[in-house]
């Protein structure tokens, strides 16, 4: 994706934020929750976790109990997301304004990074993986969540789902033709099957990478360790 598109998609993702929410839990029929809970599961049981792409705090408000840092490139997600995570925890989650590309922390930070329907949006992912790899302690955990391709038949069911289930939802709640949402569909098209980002995150130099395309078949989690 190139700079100027990637700005209007920044553009369009501020602008679902009053409905994210909702439009997540009927796109995915209520599916999102036990996707998010999935990736809370496999997180380090101890030390500090990073989210990448953290949204209006969907799911940073999940890990209440964690010392978290919430990283996102929308000063608007990260305020709303402030004003959600932190009304319940203490000490509170810190919000940092960046893209997974050009993260602003040492090497060795964090136990654990995490990122639930963002990576597909990041418009360099494969530095944005060697930044996360940089940011990670040794041994520690990468986990991402996201609607890849099992491959081009699958890719096709993908495509009319999100076209017509979410767009024509989207757009009877957004009551307006051009909703933001249409992104969702044009960066799903972009983004490549589960086995490339296998293969991607081998590639950075991540061990242990495993992926598994979570029921019923709308979302891909991969987990990987960065060398000890
Ligand atoms: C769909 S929201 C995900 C929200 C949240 N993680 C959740 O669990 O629902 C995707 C977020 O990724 C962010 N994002 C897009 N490109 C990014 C990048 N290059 N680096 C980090 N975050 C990015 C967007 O600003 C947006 O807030």
């Amino acid at each position: 994706m190139g700079q100027e598109d990637w700005a209007e998609l920044q553009r369009n993702l501020e602008a679902t934020i009053p409905v994210y929410d909702r439009i997540n839990r009927f796109a995915t029929m209520g599916q999102d929750k036990r996707w998010r809970k999935m990736v809370r599961s496999r997180l380090p049981k101890e030390g500090s976790i990073l989210e990448v792409g953290c949204g209006p705090g969907t799911f940073a408000e999940m890990i209440p109990e964690r010392e978290l840092t919430c990283l996102d490139p929308i000063p608007e997600m990260l305020s709303v997301a402030e004003k959600r995570v932190n009304s319940n925890r203490d000490p509170p989650a810190k919000f940092v304004e960046a893209t997974a590309e050009n993260m602003p922390f040492e090497d060795g930070s964090f136990e654990g990074v995490c990122s639930l329907f963002s990576f597909r949006d990041w418009f360099d992912k494969r530095a944005g993986l060697a930044e996360v790899k940089r940011v990670l302690k040794p041994g520690g955990k990468l986990i991402i969540v996201d609607p890849a391709k099992m491959n081009r038949v699958h890719g096709w069911f993908g495509y009319l789902w999100m076209r017509i289930w979410v767009g024509g939802y989207a757009r009877f709640i957004c009551k307006m033709k051009d909703h933001p949402w249409k992104w969702l569909t044009k960066t799903y098209v972009h983004f490549g099957t589960t086995k490339t980002y296998v293969k991607m995150l081998k590639d950075v130099g991540f061990k242990d990478v495993k992926s598994k395309v979570v029921f019923p078949g709308m979302a891909t989690i991969w987990t990987a360790h960065k060398p000890e």
